[in-house]
């Protein structure tokens, strides 16, 4: 399986009460378009026009990581006219911020199973990833042909393929054969457009995850609504799984039992 480079540098948020990967889910583009009756694809059209200034927002309020879900392995069932409309999208974004992505300094990494997608794009998609792979200051990965369930079984197949003994597996012998090996999970997944779901994103890396929902369509979702979620996850208490607790009194001595005569 073709995998994105490695990433150049972990960059650290600015700020402690940041998450360190920010991951969204870009949902809502048809129906942004649906409400302006103009066809799905203008909704794609405007959803793409949200990426870069979220992307400038995160990079200057000291996100350095993020994750953007564009394409799931369960999206080639719609009409094939707006898969290839997407395609073509994704083509010509490449193409147009590229060199605005490198001046910024921000690695660019596609996760997904690039071997299904057209010959040209894939092409292009390695271009700008070697272009860009020296960027340390910042890192844009964008899920195309990406379903989690999917990425688990290309590292399982990997790992296999490599002669190690599975039955010795452990979680991070398959977390250094994901997509994003090298890179801190996400500590906040952001959907836009109202769903309570997790679609399929980053099932491995979301175990931990804090979830931020937001009745935002994409192509609306702006700085403020990026704030709002931030200050959201500010507030949550992460636990991972354990307890807080005051430290426990020491154990009580329990009565000595009475040897009645
Ligand atoms: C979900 O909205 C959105 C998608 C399936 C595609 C998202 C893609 C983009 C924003 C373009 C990304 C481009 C690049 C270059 C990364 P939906 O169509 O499911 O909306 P709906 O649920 O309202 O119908």
């Amino acid at each position: 399986m073709q995998r994105p480079p490695r990433p150049a540098a972990v960059p650290p948020p600015s700020r402690p009460e940041l998450p360190r990967h920010v991951a969204i889910i870009m949902d809502g583009n048809g129906r942004w378009a649906r409400r302006r009756r103009l066809p799905r694809i203008a909704g794609h059209r405007a959803g793409v026009g949200t990426i870069r200034p979220v992307t400038e927002e995160c990079n200057r309020l000291g996100v350095h990581i993020l994750t953007l879900y564009a394409f799931s392995t369960e999206n080639w069932s719609r009409p094939r006219t707006e898969v290839a409309a997407l395609m073509r999208l994704f083509s010509e974004t490449i193409d147009r911020e590229i060199d605005e992505l490198d001046a910024e300094g921000i690695q660019l990494r596609i996760l997904g199973r690039r071997e299904e997608l057209g010959d040209r794009l894939r092409a292009k998609i390695e271009q700008a990833e070697a272009r860009t792979a020296h960027n340390s200051g910042n890192i844009l990965n964008v899920a195309i042909n990406y379903g989690g369930r999917s990425e688990i079984v290309d590292a399982v197949r990997d790992l296999a393929e490599s002669g190690a003994d599975l039955r010795l597996l452990e979680e991070a012998d398959l977390a250094r054969s994901l997509y994003t090996a090298g890179l801190p999970d996400p500590d906040l997944i952001i959907r836009t457009a109202g769903e309570l779901r997790i679609s399929n994103f980053l099932l491995w890396q979301a175990a931990y995850a804090e979830l931020y929902v937001t009745e935002t369509l994409w192509p609306d979702f702006g700085g403020e609504d990026l704030q709002n979620a931030l200050r959201a996850f500010a507030e949550r208490e992460r636990r991972f799984g354990a307890i807080q607790t005051p430290p426990e009194p020491p154990d009580e001595v329990a009565p000595a039992a009475s040897h009645g005569g």
